[in-house]
């Protein structure tokens, strides 16, 4: 797939090992930075029906030249849409927005337990994947509670789990209990958004050390740990470094140094986060 490495999901396709992330770029900017990036060789793009930015995003496909079927096309479901009908019809609002007659990858943004309904969800999302809507399914913020929920009400386990992911919070257990599983993990705030992760020090002299950014470092330290990160920029020169992390590896004292931090969560509790 256009020169970067592949995983293959648990249903048998394949996806990129490292994506664009969209959030919170409005519809015009996520337009201009889908294009930049899939003009650079990006082939996953990450969007959300709470991020407001799908109608950007399908037409930062359309008239980026790349052709439909090279584009891994991931959304997911806002939790207000949680429930069996509510799911299709969601989905259908989403594939409209983004202008696409399927999606490569919908994902359950957030499991949302107090609500109670995601295995309904998950029961409407197998369905858009059997009616060819939807070539992959997965969750995003699930624990393995509630992937063993999903599996055992449904027998279907996702493909993905996208899950904050960064050097401040490397979540050992969660991922590996998705290798155990055969569940992909992609990283959100692969970069630790908002935190100083890109000024510490120790990533700064490992980045000498290869003659490559802070960012790159970050990345391949995901890359090698087998997670897909979903790094955001607008800026075409940012976009083409975070894509050129495969050329250079990081050893075992590199990796341990890079994750050597006091665990700090940047984003919400999947156990307790409402997401509407
Ligand atoms: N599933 C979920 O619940 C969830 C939650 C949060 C995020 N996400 C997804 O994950 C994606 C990424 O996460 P994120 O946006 O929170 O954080 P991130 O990718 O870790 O960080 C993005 C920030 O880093 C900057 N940046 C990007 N590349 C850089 C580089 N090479 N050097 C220096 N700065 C750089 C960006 O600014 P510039 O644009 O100016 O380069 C932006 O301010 C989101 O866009 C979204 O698609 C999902």
């Amino acid at each position: 797939m256009n020169g970067i490495p592949a995983y293959t999901l648990n249903d048998g396709t394949t996806i990129p090992a490292i994506g664009l992330g969209t959030w919170p770029l409005d519809d015009t900017a996520a337009e201009q930075a889908v294009r930049s990036a899939l003009g650079l060789g990006y082939r996953l793009v990450d969007t959300a029906a709470n991020y407001r930015n799908e109608t950007g995003v399908g037409r930062g496909i359309a008239g980026s030249g790349v052709p439909r079927e090279e584009v891994v096309v991931t959304t997911k479901l806002p939790g207000r849409h949680h429930g069996y009908e509510e799911t299709l019809a969601s989905f259908e609002e989403s594939r409209r927005r983004l202008g696409l007659e399927y999606v490569d990858l919908f994902l359950i943004h957030w499991p949302n337990p107090r609500v109670g309904r995601y295995v309904d969800s998950w029961k409407a999302m197998i369905r858009l994947r059997e009616d060819g809507l939807v070539r992959s399914i997965g969750v995003s913020n699930f624990t393995p509670e509630h992937i063993t929920r999903l599996e055992k009400e449904t027998g279907v386990l996702p493909s993905v789990n996208q899950i904050e992911l960064h050097p401040l919070f490397p979540q050992e257990e969660l991922r590996g209990f998705h290798a155990d599983q055969g569940i992909v993990t992609e990283s959100w705030s692969p970069l630790g958004r908002g935190s100083d992760l890109l000024d510490d020090p120790a990533v700064a002299r490992i980045a000498e050390a290869h003659g490559v950014t802070p960012a790159q470092v970050l990345l391949r330290w995901h890359v090698q740990l087998g997670a897909l990160p979903v790094p955001k920029s607008a800026d075409p020169g940012r976009q083409r470094a975070n894509l050129d992390v495969f050329g250079f590896e990081l050893d075992s004292d590199q990796l341990a140094a890079i994750a050597h931090r006091a665990p700090r969560r940047l984003g919400g509790d999947p156990e307790r986060h409402e997401e509407f």
